[in-house]
């Protein structure tokens, strides 16, 4: 969602500010705003509708001196896109300036009240309520900052990651969270950064305290960082070492963040299975499934909690437990999950998918789960972010830093992740034979080299994208493994290049959206040489026969479907339950480049966000 960048120390802020908003652009792009309190001692606050360009531009010409500053990039979600919504706001007297990442949810209830003191309003924001609650506390019972952030939050319902910057106290920044990441980067001059995640502090300081929901963190020039909580109780900083390098950061020579990440998806999961699987490629190691072997072994039963493409990985992840744990799956959407009222065993185990590691629906089915009693079980790529923290073990998925907002490298790092997990199970479970383990584990390792022969379907790709631009839906077919694939590859299609698309698995379009197909209609079959080849053969003849335009996904080697299909593009063959790892590549490809010809903006789709942090 939205971003929040701030710095305090001997450097020129503003620099700092903007550069750490780019790097988090990727949460929230409609508005964008930065307030730095300036050498004569004045609180600078400056405001832009659209991208990080363009508060830039904005403030050319502007006074951005001093060594103390927030920033902010905003995701809407009360109060339109434009200059005056967006963050920082200001108090009434304008001596203090917010930002905020999340949502208030009594904001009405806590607005009137202050309306009815003689404040006023200058946003429509549930923000705007947090700085003005701040302010009138400070004035009415005559207290200073922090306490007056530890008696306005005593208040608040919601969701928040804050930071306050006061004209009268220019060396210190005081921030807080609740159910909305936010990371202090310790830097070496004494200096401190502050960030909504850790991208835009890597490139200074390598270490970091992930603050926990309740602290209240104050970052004064020259002394040690200082975490209370509401309560004005001191906790304990927990200092991390992160290892984030500035290429991961950097797009590297590529147009766009996603192309990056879609090419560096080899050397990702070579990253991923680096000391897990070891180097005769015979057997999998996850210290996750050590320590507790004895939960996931004799789980009664998994359920998967996820939202997008993390769900669309769940979907694989259930036909691996199943078929090699023996092990029964349900995959639930976070968002329905923590609303319904589930049957939730205490012999469950509940794996929560996320790449952030920070959306709040999935969070909240961690929760439901825990008090049912279930084993929480994370799989995750953003380090020490909330979900790793609030789960009793996982897995990172280790892929890096994934910054282009369309997922792709994370959704290839969960599907291994969850192979080398129902592997793992499946052989401590006994319920699949050693040599069928070693076949699948070796055949593990060699995915990566697969996946870069893959990738050389690119410039045929490009080529065929233009074809596609006129489309106003797809349709994307898939069986087994790869069902879900479709389901991916369609939602890849509507996120960044706006076509309707609909991922289905194959036999079932014949009860329903066969109707659909015509000629203007582009189908996308996943048609990989696998157990059901001869049946999506058939499904494609249906599709022929009502005249729907076939691009196929074919296994190297095959003869049969170019007679059906009016492009095929070609790919190594793998193991069934391996073949998503492959032939998402493609999918994730074609979309792009259909994007791209259309005009549009890759890594910054419209309305979309990377970290959902509100429900
Ligand atoms: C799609 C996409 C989203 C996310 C979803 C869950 O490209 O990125 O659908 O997959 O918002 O996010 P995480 O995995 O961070 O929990």
């Amino acid at each position: 969602m939205c971003g929040i960048v701030g710095y305090i120390g001997t450097k020129h802020a503003y620099p700092i500010l903007i550069k750490g908003l780019e790097r988090l652009e990727y949460r929230g792009y409609d508005s964008a705003g930065v307030a730095m309190i300036s050498e004569s001692g004045g609180l600078n606050v400056y405001k832009a509708k659209g991208k990080v360009s363009d508060l830039k531009a904005f403030c050319e010409e502007k006074d951005t001196t001093g060594c103390a500053g927030i920033a902010h990039t905003r995701w809407a979600t009360h109060g339109e896109p434009n200059s005056t919504n967006a963050h920082p706001h200001f108090s009434a007297s304008g001596r203090l300036a917010l930002i905020h990442n999340g949502i208030i949810e009594n904001y009405i209830t806590l607005k009137e009240k202050l309306v009815s003191r003689g404040i006023q309003f200058r946003s429509a924001t549930d923000s705007e309520v947090l700085v003005q609650l701040v302010e009138y506390i400070m004035q009415s019972n005559g207290i200073e900052l922090l306490e007056a952030v530890q008696v306005a939050l005593h208040q608040v319902i919601g969701a928040y990651a804050i930071a306050i910057l006061d004209r009268e106290h220019p060396d210190t920044i005081i921030c807080a969270r609740q159910s909305s990441p936010l990371v202090v980067g310790l830097g070496n001059d004494e200096a401190f950064y502050l960030a909504s995640d850790a991208s835009p502090i890597a490139e200074y300081t390598d270490k970091v305290v992930y603050l926990n929901d309740g602290d209240i963190a104050v970052l004064q020039l020259g002394q040690e960082l200082k975490v209370v909580n509401m309560d004005n109780e001191t906790q304990t900083p927990n200092v991390k070492q992160i290892d984030v390098t500035l290429g991961q950061l950097e797009k590297g020579g590529y147009p766009y963040f996603m192309l990056k990440e879609i090419f560096e998806q080899p050397s990702c999961l070579r990253d991923c299975m680096r000391g897990r699987i070891n180097v005769d490629a015979d057997r999998i190691t996850l210290s996750a499934v050590i320590d507790y072997r004895e939960k996931l072994v004799n789980a009664r039963r998994i359920i998967i909690v996820a939202c997008g493409t993390s769900w669309h990985a769940g979907l694989i992840g259930k036909q691996l437990f199943e078929s090699l744990c023996r092990i029964p799956v349900s995959v639930e959407y976070a968002s329905e999950f923590r609303y319904r009222d589930p049957v939730i065993y205490p012999d469950d185990v509940v794996i929560a998918i996320s790449q952030s590691g920070e959306t709040a629906d999935t969070l909240a089915a961690i929760e439901l789960a825990r008090k049912a009693g279930a084993f929480v079980f994370g799989v995750c790529n953003a380090i020490g972010a909330s979900i790793p923290r609030q789960t009793t073990t996982g897995v990172y998925i280790h892929v890096g830093p994934e910054i282009g907002v369309a997922s792709t490298k994370a959704f290839t790092g969960q599907v291994t992740v969850l192979s080398m997990l129902a592997l793992c199970i499946a052989n401590e479970r006994r319920t699949i034979h050693g040599d069928q383990y070693k076949e699948m584990v070796k055949e593990l390792t060699q995915i990566p080299a697969k996946m870069e022969l893959a990738l050389k379907t690119n410039e045929q790709i490009e080529r065929l994208a233009p074809i596609f631009t006129y489309a106003k839906n797809c349709l994307y077919l898939g069986r087994g493994y790869n069902y879900p694939v479709a389901l991916e590859g369609a939602l890849k299609l509507k996120e960044i290049s706006y076509i309707h698309a609909e991922g289905y698995p194959a036999a079932e379009m014949k009860h329903g959206p066969i109707a659909l197909i015509d000629s203007e209609m582009p189908v996308f079959v996943i048609a990989t040489r696998d157990r059901l080849y001869e049946k999506v053969i058939s499904n494609i003849q249906e599709v022929r026969a009502r005249g729907g335009r076939v691009t196929a996904l074919v296994t190297e080697g095959d003869t049969q479907i170019q007679k059906f299909a009016d492009h095929i593009i070609t790919l190594p063959d793998t193991m069934d339950c391996f073949q998503p790892l492959i032939a998402s590549i493609p999918l994730q490809l074609l979309a792009y480049h259909i994007a791209v010809c259309k005009g549009k903006d890759v890594d910054r789709p419209r309305n979309l966000a990377k970290s959902v942090t509100v429900e």
